[in-house]
């Protein structure tokens, strides 16, 4: 069961949107895939409209009595195959531990009691604070999201350097699944600049073909279905990307051999 986490260091960049578009394509193969919406903004939850929540992944991430992941486990609007850990503004204190002891491990142990899941995707909230270590030390392997744009190579440098410090202390098995370049235009020189240096820095990590800026995006998430099933062109493109980002995650020997094939990058 391979344990995906989506994270960035920073906020709105798309770890949603590609944890989303992933469980989109999962369970358009049939397969059973588990959200664990570990923001505070429970904008995947949002999106995901699980119907009957009863406990939350704060009640799961307790080291005091936590609640079974089995119990707070919920099926999405989208269908039974897809089942959520809901989000909930109350994570956000597990970001800054008052006793200053993290408990770095607890989403691993939560996880441990989760059966029939052929994949599990993390949504980290916009931080490599504690929340996003946690889902770290829980993972085989970390998806880095970052926009093309000015600082994508310091926030990816950092995400990586998040991943290296969590996998050496906490989880030898977690490897960089690599670098999802969200909301490319391809007209847009700026962004093929980004591109580009993004490129010579970290070579195969940086995941091809990139997912490009398509409003179907914004308007799938806002009316709370998969984009699989949004019917336009640009839906359809974007529901292809996802489907070839699935395999190696799955297979979950890890990435960073250049899993993704880099014939298309634009
Ligand atoms: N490829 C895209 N094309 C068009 N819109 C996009 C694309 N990717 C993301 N968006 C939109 O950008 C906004 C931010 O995306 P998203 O919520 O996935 O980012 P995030 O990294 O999860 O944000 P946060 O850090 O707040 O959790 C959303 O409104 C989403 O619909
Ligand atoms: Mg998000």
């Amino acid at each position: 069961m391979p344990v995906v986490s989506v994270l960035s260091l920073k906020g709105g960049v798309g770890k949603t949107t590609v944890a989303l578009g992933l469980a989109g394509a999962a369970a358009a193969q049939k397969l059973r895939c588990v959200v664990v919406d570990l923001d505070p903004q429970a904008n995947a939850t949002t999106v995901l409209a699980p119907g009957d929540v009863r406990f939350t992944a704060n009640d799961v991430l307790t080291g005091d009595r936590p609640v079974p992941v089995g119990d707070a486990l919920a099926v999405s609007g989208w269908g039974e195959p897809v089942r959520v850990l809901a989000g909930e503004p109350a994570l956000e204190r597990r970001n800054h531990p008052l006793d200053g002891r993290p408990g770095r491990h607890h989403v691993r142990a939560a996880l441990a009691g989760l059966r029939d899941a052929d994949l599990v995707l993390i949504d980290c909230p916009p931080s490599l604070a504690e929340l996003t270590r946690n889902a770290l030390a829980a993972s085989d392997t970390a998806l880095v999201v970052t926009e093309p744009t000015a600082f994508a190579l310091a926030g990816a440098q950092q995400a990586l350097d998040a991943v290296d410090a969590v996998r050496s202390a906490h989880n030898l098995r977690l490897r960089p699944a690599g670098i999802v370049v969200n909301r490319f235009r391809a007209g847009a020189a700026e962004h093929r600049f980004r591109l580009d240096e993004l490129i010579a820095a970290y070579r195969e990590l940086v995941i091809d073909p990139v997912l490009p800026e398509r409003s179907a995006v914004a308007r799938a998430q806002g009316a709370g279905v998969p984009i699989q099933r949004w019917p336009s062109p640009g839906a359809r493109e974007v529901s292809r990307i996802f489907a070839g980002y699935l395999p190696p995650l799955l297979s979950s020997a890890g990435a960073g051999a250049g899993p993704f094939s880099r014939g298309g990058r634009p």
